[in-house]
């Protein structure tokens, strides 16, 4: 990894400097993930499935895990988040996780492409469209009783 060229949040409450947003462009051609209807759904699969769990869901509270996490993961897709960074910034930080924190790094874990699509989504988190928000919710609730349908209809047909 070369020398960080982005900030998070929280260290540009405390750093002064050059907005990271003067490096735009710099590192990775961004322009291939347009902020199409098709990406920014894809990106919210990859959302509710990788990211849910820590940066929350639109006018949800954070669940446990958000709330015992020092420093604590910025809500994404609630009011700024990181709309006002580039997508390729975003992109850097999953890609390679953040020192320190509980920012895991998706390199391998996640295509290329599912993280431009997910990047491209936390930016654009203040237009959140139906279809977006379709995909957010489908079976984002109750993951436990999903995978262990125990008593359930679908566990006594089978
Ligand atoms: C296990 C918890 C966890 C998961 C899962 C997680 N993150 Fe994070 N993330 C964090 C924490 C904690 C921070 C704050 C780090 C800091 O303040 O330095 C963070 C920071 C970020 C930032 C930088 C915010 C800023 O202020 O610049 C972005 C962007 C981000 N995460 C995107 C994602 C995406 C996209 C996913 C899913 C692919 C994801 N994160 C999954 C915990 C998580």
């Amino acid at each position: 990894m070369g020398p960080r060229i982005w900030m998070t949040r929280r260290e540009k409450r405390h750093v002064q400097g050059p907005d990271p947003g003067d490096f735009a462009g710099n590192a990775v051609d961004w322009g291939r993930c347009p902020a199409d209807e098709a990406n920014l759904v894809a990106g919210a699969k990859v959302y509710k499935e990788h990211c849910a769990v820590c940066h929350g869901f639109p006018g949800e509270s954070k669940g446990a895990i958000a709330l015992g996490m020092y420093p604590a993961p910025p809500q994404l897709l609630h009011g700024v988040g990181v709309t006002d960074d580039d997508a390729w910034e975003s992109y850097w930080k999953v890609e390679n996780g953040i020192r320190l924190t509980g920012m895991p790094a998706f390199k391998g874990q996640l295509s290329e492409k599912q993280i431009w699509q997910v990047s491209v989504l936390v930016k654009n988190a203040d237009k959140i469209s139906a279809s977006v928000k379709n995909e957010l919710a489908a079976g984002a609730t109750t993951p436990m009783s999903m995978a262990m349908p125990s008593g359930s209809t679908a566990a006594a047909k089978k």
